[in-house]
């Protein structure tokens, strides 16, 4: 089965760029940077990484960004990330970047966006990886702020396919951004929005009411409200659910209690994805494993999870089509070996 995993081609649709930053490489940059961490070896840094709830690792999320300062910091984070993604065979990204996190200590927004562009274009011609950026604004800042940070994309439209929302949920419901929101749909940006990690189900609601969103990230509390769940079965939008995330935060006790296996199921076009890998303990693949682990999926259920990232992607309806076939055919490959005895 773990090669079966790792072997499925597969997109990643809901990853941090700010939270692949590896102990290792928050040591490198800080060294180079001239930046005193508060932390000596890497084996202290990981084990600082207990989270009792979302707030308490943003706390130590925000810390760990302050290493990137030039372009060439956010060059090497991402090809960084993209490089694990390739060898996990991730054929497609759709990548957050938190520009707040960084115009708040005073780099420019220029810096983050060129040099994240220059590895994204990099991996393509290297990998034929292909790849969306997809903007986050921070919840926990004021509407005002989200509206500045827009106007400072516009430039780089082209390199920006979309919005989203990250940061704190509890007490940030998605009606505080809707003037910013309908701004970025009138500049064609497409919208997600983290809704139901902490938060009830009743911000996938608002979400979709008030934001728009294509996809929702995390989602998992769809599963209090039955009406919900029917409207996503039959909408399709998509959750792109974070199973390691959830555990390291404390949204599921354990990954037996994790539902993602229940809305799939239920036909819910839910994804896996690893959110800040380098927080929560593994990437994409590490993730399809401890829930194979946990919930006993069968290989069918793994090529679907597989199948419903493409479906949940921005990619062209060719190209889905493309990579359909491929896990159908790996599939069959696995069935017809097992038949052989
Ligand atoms: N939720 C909210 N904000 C975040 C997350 C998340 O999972 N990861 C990084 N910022
Ligand atoms: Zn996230």
């Amino acid at each position: 089965m773990i090669d079966f995993i790792n072997q499925l081609p597969k997109t990643e649709l809901h990853l941090h760029i700010e939270g692949t930053l590896e102990p290792e490489t928050m040591f490198r940059l800080a060294k180079r940077n001239g930046i005193e961490l508060p932390y000596t070896t890497v084996e202290q840094i990981r084990e600082d990484y207990n989270f009792s709830d979302l707030q308490s690792f943003l706390d130590i999320y925000y810390k760990g960004a302050a290493v990137l300062i030039e372009e060439e910091d956010f060059y090497e984070l991402t090809k960084e990330y993209l490089e694990k993604a390739h060898q996990d065979n991730v054929k497609h990204v759709e990548i957050f970047f938190d520009p707040q996190t960084h115009t708040q200590r005073g780099i420019p927004f220029k810096k983050v966006v060129e040099g994240i562009h220059r590895a994204l274009e990099e991996a393509r011609g290297n990998y034929g990886l292909t790849s969306r950026l997809i903007m986050c604004f921070l919840k926990h800042l004021s509407e005002e702020e989200a509206i500045e940070t827009l106007k400072e994309a516009l430039p780089y439209k082209e390199w920006i396919f979309g919005v989203g929302w990250d940061s704190t949920e509890l007490g940030n419901p998605p009606q505080k951004f809707k003037k910013v929101c309908d701004m970025a749909l009138s500049e064609g940006f497409i919208t997600v929005n983290h809704a139901g990690e902490e938060g009830p189900a009743q911000y996938i609601w608002d979400s979709i009411k008030e934001l728009h969103i294509r996809r929702v990230d995390h989602g998992v509390r769809s599963i209090d409200d039955e009406l919900l769940l029917e409207y996503l079965r039959r909408s399709r939008i998509p959750l792109t659910v974070c199973p390691l995330s959830n555990i390291k935060l404390c949204v599921f006790s354990d990954m037996k209690e994790h539902v993602i296996k229940k809305l799939l199921n239920k036909g819910l076009c839910v994804t896996v994805n690893s959110d800040d890998p380098a927080y929560f303990g593994g990437y994409i693949n590490r993730n399809f494993i401890e829930i194979w682990k946990a919930l006993d999926l069968s290989k069918e259920e793994i090529a679907q999870l597989a199948k419903n990232s493409f479906e949940a992607s921005f990619l062209s309806i060719e190209k889905k089509q493309q990579y359909y076939n491929e896990i159908d055919t790996q599939l069959e490959g696995i069935e017809s070996a097992s038949m052989l005895g």
